[in-house]
């Protein structure tokens, strides 16, 4: 199967790389938006405007949780356990391959595991939202409260170096290193065009 890359480099974006093709064995639909990264890295600012420009309905799978559960993640973690919320984030992922024409804000622990990110892979577009230790760091300290998994650097450190290689298997790598957000959400919408695009030319 046909696979191909291209690389922008466009500083201060750095490089937003994309598998405009599906991976061997991957039917690729464009339907589901999957955003994917760690706490902070902008799913849930970019979503929404990526879903706005596409004309599909946002949804952040944390809230979809938190509705579902009738209480907040910090309190299904403090009452129940991680454990606990990981199987509700599992049910939830499942249930979201049933959903068409949205971007899907994923929390930064859903696609943490090879097994999830296989099936994300061939239920939508998966789109990476990189940024560096160092800025998720910053980003992270002023809404540390709503996270209960941030407890300080030593611990993004360690997720961040587990869960990276699996992230960067998503069709689309995005960096938004830069914190201007109004420029990453064009650059992030004209990349998933174009991916979309891509996909319709397909023989
Ligand atoms: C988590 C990220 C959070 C939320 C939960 C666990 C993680 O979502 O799902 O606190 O394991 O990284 P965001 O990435 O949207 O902050």
């Amino acid at each position: 199967m046909r696979r191909s890359q291209y690389y922008v480099h466009n500083p201060p974006w750095g490089v937003c790389h994309v598998h405009n093709t599906p991976r061997s064995g991957h039917m690729l639909t464009h339907s589901r938006i999957y955003l994917t990264g760690f706490m902070g890295s902008g799913k849930s600012t970019l979503g929404p405007v990526l879903a706005e420009a596409l004309g599909y309905a946002f949804v952040d799978l944390d809230d979809y949780i938190e509705e579902r559960a009738g209480c907040t993640i910090r309190e299904i973690f403090e009452r129940q356990s991680e454990q606990k919320f990981r199987e509700m984030e599992a049910e939830a992922l499942v249930a979201s391959f049933e959903w068409t024409d949205k971007v899907i804000a994923l929390g930064g622990g859903a696609l943490a595991t090879e097994d999830a990110m296989e099936r994300a892979l061939q239920k939508g577009l998966v789109v990476y939202l990189y940024a560096s230790e160092k800025t998720l760091i910053t980003r992270l300290k002023p809404g540390a409260m709503n996270r209960p998994l941030f407890t300080g650097k030593d611990q993004v450190k360690a997720l961040l170096t587990a869960r990276e290689p699996v992230y960067r298997r998503a069709h689309i790598v995005f960096s938004t290193e830069d914190n201007d957000s109004i420029q990453a959400s064009k650059r992030l919408i004209a990349a998933v065009e174009s991916s979309i695009q891509s996909h319709r030319h397909e023989p």
